[in-house]
């Protein structure tokens, strides 16, 4: 026999004896008390968001360590599927989480396209689920569901404030290289509304496929642009690439993007990184004592430092205990459950964040300038900025 199953028996076992001895808490109390909550982890553990994935993994486990191992009371056992950050098998994965290990919760996850397949299944089976990452606009905009909760950003919100950072710099002219899927293009029209908002122009989107990393065609249309600065949304091993040939390419128009350009890449991409400005909802030196307790734990489990992903994954787990404590563990006191997540402000590692009435976070846009190998911040572009959350019903 398990340690697992040990300590459920005995603890089916006392919860009886309790309910007898007491009476109350009686029926659903004692069933769900004694039963773990299973929490579906999808997140990308192989490919190039690979270090992503594991970094939310991490801070998702971090919250659950401070909380005693428990949420809302009840034990958490964890049920992990690596996503590869492959649409085309998003829908399958969902639903092997969702209908064959019966998950209460879904975690999950990095890539957008990844996120539509989880999106339609648990749309309609009602499954709680939190989004550590992925941005694409439409989960929390005309496809918004209530069900579904996310800890991260729009694609539309760093962009857009790296479009108003450059603007107010003076920059008039810009165009963005990316991934051609739903988080380059999304984050390159944030990028245009942010860059026109402030009286520049934006040129041209520049792609490659997802996750191509030979960037050499992109490179060499660059001198022709006639820009001033390019823009681009790449991350993980993908940005490291782009980041490292950008700079070898000796290009002397400055690089800019949303934050995941530079962000938990900066090893990999050494002095070729330095010197670029990117925004983000996170960053590094922000002396808070919830960052500074975050940052020396998350160090102290992984050997690494934490990055925004980590952030995210912890903020979700920190999200999730708040409902659940709301409901004491009862996840079909679903109205109880949503508003408690619906209406509270969440001490992040970033600062204070808080939902939107689509489930988006509200939070505070940095501006960063790579600094001796650390995303230092030098400004707030936007104070608790909110997606437009266009087209959502719920
Ligand atoms: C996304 O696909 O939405 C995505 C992936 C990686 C990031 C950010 C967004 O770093």
């Amino acid at each position: 026999m398990t340690q697992q199953t040990l300590n459920r028996r005995s603890l089916i076992k006392s919860s009886v004896a309790l309910a007898a001895a007491t009476t109350v808490p009686t029926g659903w109390a004692i069933a769900q008390a004694a039963k773990p909550l299973k929490v579906g982890l999808m997140l990308p553990y192989s490919g190039t968001f690979a270090q992503l994935g594991e970094n939310i993994t991490a801070g998702v486990e971090l919250l659950l360590a401070e909380k005693g191992g428990k949420l809302g009371g009840r034990e958490v056992q964890f049920i992990k599927l690596d996503d590869e950050s492959k649409p085309e098998l998003g829908p399958q994965n969902a639903e092997r989480l969702v209908k064959r290990d019966n998950v209460d919760v879904l975690i999950g996850t990095v890539h957008s396209g990844v996120q539509m397949g989880i999106h339609k299944v648990v749309k309609e089976s009602g499954t709680l689920t939190l989004i550590p990452n992925a941005g694409n606009v439409a989960v929390t905009r005309e496809l918004c569901a209530r069900n579904v909760f996310r800890t991260s950003f729009t694609n539309w919100q760093p962009a857009y404030a790296m479009g108003l950072a450059l603007a107010k710099k003076g920059i008039k002219k810009a165009s963005w290289m990316t991934w051609d899927y739903a988080a380059g293009n999304e984050s390159a029209e944030g990028f245009k509304q942010g860059l026109e908002a402030g009286g520049g122009q934006f040129v041209s989107l520049l792609t490659v496929k997802f996750p191509e990393t030979n960037f050499q065609p992109l490179l060499a249309q660059i001198q022709g642009l006639g820009v001033e600065a390019i823009g681009a949304f790449f991350s993980g091993g993908g940005a490291v690439q782009f980041v490292k040939d950008y700079a070898a390419a000796g290009i002397k128009v400055p690089l800019c993007g949303s934050g995941f350009l530079t962000e938990g890449t900066l090893q990999g991409q050494g002095a070729a990184a330095e010197g670029i400005e990117t925004a983000l909802h996170y960053g590094d030196g922000l002396d808070t004592p919830k960052n500074n307790a975050f940052r020396a734990a998350f160090k102290a489990k992984t050997s690494r430092d934490a990055d925004v992903f980590a952030v995210q994954g912890y903020d979700a787990a920190q999200l999730l205990a708040i409902g659940l404590e709301a409901v004491k563990g009862n996840l079909e006191d679903d109205k109880a459950l949503y508003a408690a997540m619906e209406t509270t402000k969440i001490d992040s590692p970033r600062g204070s964040i808080t939902m939107s009435p689509q489930h988006n976070v509200v939070q505070d846009i940095y501006l960063r300038k790579v600094t001796n190998g650390q995303n230092k911040i030098i400004s707030t572009i936007a104070q608790q900025l909110a997606d437009p959350g266009t087209g959502c019903k719920m």
